[in-house]
């Protein structure tokens, strides 16, 4: 089956084609437009100009990516995200449906991220590689840590499809968190690989922020109250400006002066690193999943994906630990593809109760509607 996955729910435009099967989901061609460049001159996403760069970009790279084939089946974001950029993709789509006649499936971006994990890029053996099967599936019940610049939530999936919100940020995202500290350090957007960087020559326990909400006795966490210690600690220790020079605090404390941007970096992402670590090992320890996923765009940082490694060895080694490849941590078509199929296999198209196009019925797009706040599991 060839699904057309489209993404638009913040700042990617994004379409793949994956040819996906019981064995897997290969990438056939995908093509993402990244809007970085044009929101880093406000230090973050612009609502109007991203749904403007969307509509600009979508039909070409949907062309692209069909390279001339015609997908069975479409996968759309449909929520949560930036109704501006949500609503580009859901017409775009219900468009090619009512054309083509195929149906359209809806699909949660924070289950798009868990599934990021089954994203297979090897060709696919009709294109010419020698790649059979997927070694990379989610064994259910699976535990997924969900990191992104909106989102910090476990989601607990007893079987393919069935969500449950364990827990969730109840204030700042930690990909948010990682962005406005970094605006305070002067640093582009996104601010996340940024302080990540920095951090590799730092020393992580030279200042000691909080780790919030650690050990609370539920799987929420609260990512504000980081941000604003950080904040004092840049006010109270002059270490603003110079992070970008890794230029020495001017401190007139003798403890503090040899703290510098590294320095602060590392520690705090490793305050985040804990915080997301302990809470996700503690809901593990509980649930005892066969699959621990990390997923979303934060998914990237290395000490985030070395230290749950770690910790998943340790804690439930009957674990599997997956993760993106590094290439489809951030927001991308392919992972909407990959989890429109999972429901495309229980015909769960936009237009329940389902009728297959194949007997000439409705193709799908009339219900299908963008939904910014489309939770997961709730
Ligand atoms: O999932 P994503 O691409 O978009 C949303 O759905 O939000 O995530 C983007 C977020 C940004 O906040 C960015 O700073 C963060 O992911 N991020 C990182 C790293 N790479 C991206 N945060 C920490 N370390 C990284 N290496
Ligand atoms: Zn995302």
């Amino acid at each position: 089956m060839k699904i057309l996955g489209i993404e638009s729910s913040c700042d990617d435009t994004s379409a793949a084609l994956l040819e996906c099967s019981k064995s897997g989901c290969f990438v056939l061609r995908e093509s993402t437009a990244s809007q970085i460049a044009i929101h880093k001159k406000y230090g973050g996403v612009v609502p109007e100009i991203a749904g403007r760069m969307h509509a600009e970009k979508i039909i070409p790279l949907i062309e692209h990516v069909l390279n001339g084939k015609k997908p069975d089946v479409i996968a759309v974001a449909s929520g949560p995200g930036l109704i501006t950029g949500l609503i580009v993709g859901v017409e775009a789509a219900r468009t090619l449906s009512a054309a083509w006649k195929i149906p359209v499936i809806s699909v949660n971006h924070m289950a798009g991220h868990i599934h990021s994990v089954e994203i297979d890029t090897k060709c696919h053996p009709r294109e010419g590689g020698d790649q059979v099967g997927n070694d990379k599936s989610i064994e259910y019940p699976a535990l997924a840590l969900v990191v992104s610049g909106g989102h910090t939530e476990i989601i607990q999936i007893k079987k393919p499809g069935q969500y449950k919100m364990l827990g969730a940020t109840r204030d700042d995202a930690a990909g948010e968190c990682f962005d406005k500290v970094a605006k305070l350090l002067d640093l582009p957007y996104p601010g996340g690989p940024q302080i990540s960087k920095l951090a590799l020559k730092g020393n992580a326990k030279a200042i000691k922020f909080p780790r919030p909400m650690l050990n609370s006795d539920d799987y929420d966490f609260s990512f504000a109250g980081l941000k604003t210690s950080a904040l004092y600690w840049l006010r109270d220790n002059h270490l603003v400006i110079p992070a970008k020079a890794g230029i020495q605090s001017h401190s007139k404390n003798c403890e503090l002066r040899t703290v510098n941007s590294a320095d602060f970096c590392a520690s705090f992402e490793q305050a985040i690193v804990d915080t997301l670590v302990g809470k996700i090992s503690r809901a593990s320890k509980k649930f005892k999943p066969k699959t621990v996923i990390l997923c979303g765009g934060v998914s990237a940082n290395k000490k985030l994906r070395e230290t749950l490694a770690t910790a998943v060895a340790r804690i439930t080694p009957y674990s599997l630990f997956l993760t993106p490849s590094l290439s489809h941590c951030m927001d991308n078509a392919a992972m909407i593809a990959v989890a429109g199929y999972q429901k495309a296999q229980k015909k769960e198209y936009a237009d329940l109760p389902v009728r297959s196009p194949a007997n000439g019925a409705k193709a799908g797009w009339h219900k299908l509607k963008a939904d910014p706040n489309w939770e997961l599991g709730r």
